[in-house]
């Protein structure tokens, strides 16, 4: 039985395995259908994986850090997410529910760790929108040529269109509205068709010389980024001369661009709708990364064998290196598909903050009336409304390439403790039926573990100390409120966000 005092209790795996029956959210109805295989499972997470990452992100990083070597950065970044995927996989498969790490840590290391793993979740998919955003608003302005201060990267004043987007999706979030299975699945295709195009018709404009030196060597940063605080850690703790480019560049882009392969995790939460989660869950979540990787891997090739890296766009690459090659209507062409794709990737992160914010509150770590369910629409919409602005404040204000480099450590810590947890439960839970095992425990999980360190310290000591104040916000809460109030403290055993406050 579960233990109540502490705060390393855990939820009995059969409360939560039933729990879902009353949880009063639109999508998590009783008795979901098992129906998902293999192949709709990769469907969904290469649709919610695909997004500005690549779209975007490919060009920042080339053009500051990693040059053509941007390719090696996505490799690194695929490996360390395959390592991730195949511990996630095995709590994915033993507890299949629709709640994610939050739910695997709650139900097996423990209380606060599984807090820890919800506040760094509000963060990665509130921050995700907010990047997605300013990355739809980039192609929306390349499409147009809308003013750059109000829909670029590049001098950026306040991004109104990513306001606006971030606006009405977290009004769909709230409503309720679902894109229908047709719309979903074409969006989809728009962004796999999107980057095969840029391969296919972009190889014609490569040029061998863009790619010679395929790693520049190491060169002072851009001007603007010379203050120790946005050094890598590993570099401000070793106390070397801030650089970029070389293999010290090619890591930092790889951890900004581990942002590309965020939102697989969402895959494992419908272990509850697929037919044999032991073995569709992990071929759907490394069926989803490999080919994730593979069209990043040609995609990041070609672009910057079209466009020599310095001349990349920071705002719009994709785009813009076909309208530098003379193709502008296939610069128009994908701008317009990126715009639409990047769509569903911010409507996602919204409606998953609102339900990971639903998610704690029922469970009495965060006050029930912030959860509250709304009885028509069955979202958690004032916790959507909340989010939904604060998203939209980061999407005005902060370049994109900041706030990726904050989803990327929310990631990677994420990953880091599913890792370890996995090491971990094998020893103190032998008896937990496994359905998928990770393979070579404890080394893998250990390697995975490491990686994702050694790629958080490839990130910017600024990020760090954000990502350090957000966490100590989270463990204040948890202290000060969660602590006390939890439906397995005792107190409130009967309250639930679904029921009110
Ligand atoms: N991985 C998603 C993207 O690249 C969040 O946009």
């Amino acid at each position: 039985m579960a233990p109540k005092a502490g705060l390393l209790r855990t939820k009995d795996i059969d409360d939560v395995l039933h729990q879902n029956d009353d949880e009063g959210v639109g999508e998590a109805r009783p008795g979901l259908s098992r129906r998902l295989r293999a192949r709709d499972l990769m469907g969904f997470g290469i649709g919610i994986v695909i997004g500005t990452g690549i779209f975007t992100l490919t060009g920042v990083q080339a053009k500051n850090n990693a040059g053509p070597g941007i390719v090696i950065s996505f490799v690194v970044a695929g490996v360390v997410s395959l390592l991730a995927a195949l511990c996630y996989a095995e709590l994915a498969a033993a507890v299949p529910t629709a709640g994610s790490s939050y739910t695997y840590a709650y139900t097996t290391i423990g209380e606060i760790f599984a807090w820890v793993i919800a506040w760094d979740l509000i963060l990665e998919f509130s921050l995700g929108a907010a990047v997605v955003a300013r990355g739809w608003s980039g192609y929306l302005q390349e499409a147009f040529g809308l003013p750059q201060a109000y829909f670029g990267e590049e001098g950026s004043v306040v991004n109104l269109g990513a306001v606006a987007i971030v606006l009405v999706l977290g009004v769909v979030a709230m409503v309720g509205i679902r894109e229908s299975k047709w719309v979903t699945n074409a969006l989809v295709v728009i962004k796999v068709a999107v980057c095969l195009f840029v391969i296919v018709v972009g190889a014609f404009f490569v040029k061998a010389a863009n790619l010679v030196p395929f790693i520049p060597p190491s060169a002072p940063p851009a001007e603007g980024a010379t203050s120790r605080l946005q050094q890598p850690l590993w570099q401000f703790a070793s106390g070397i001369e801030p650089a970029a480019f070389g293999v010290p560049g090619l890591l930092v882009a790889a951890a900004v661009v581990f942002f590309a392969y965020s939102g697989f995790e969402a895959v494992a939460n419908l272990g509850e709708e697929s037919r044999d989660p032991a073995k569709d869950m992990p071929r759907g979540l490394l069926g989803t990364l490999l080919i994730c990787t593979v069209l990043y891997v040609g995609v990041c090739l070609v672009l910057t064998g079209m466009v020599r890296y310095t001349d990349l766009s920071e705002g719009a690459p994709l785009s813009d290196a076909f309208n530098q090659v003379g193709l502008g209507w296939a610069g128009l062409l994908i701008g317009i598909a990126a715009v639409a794709g990047l769509t569903s990737v911010i409507l996602v992160d919204i409606v998953a903050v609102g339900r990971i914010g639903f998610a704690v509150s029922r469970d009495g770590l965060l006050p029930p009336s912030i959860g509250k369910v709304h009885p028509r629409w069955r979202t958690p919409y004032r916790f959507t409304a909340v989010a939904t602005v604060v998203i939209a404040v980061f999407a005005a204000f902060v370049p994109l390439a900041t706030l990726a480099e904050m989803v990327s450590i929310g990631t990677l810590f994420a990953f880091f403790v599913v890792s370890l947890a996995v090491a971990v439960l094998r020893r103190t839970k032998p008896g937990l039926r496994r359905p998928f095992k990770t393979p070579q425990v404890p080394l893998l999980p250990i390697v995975s573990a490491l990686l994702c360190l050694a790629l958080m310290s490839s990130l910017a000591v600024e990020t760090w100390l954000r990502f350090l104040v957000w966490l100590a916000v989270g463990l204040a809460i948890y202290l000060l409120y969660g602590r006390r109030h939890a439906t397995l403290a005792g107190r409130r055993p009967d309250e639930g966000a679904g029921a009110g406050a």
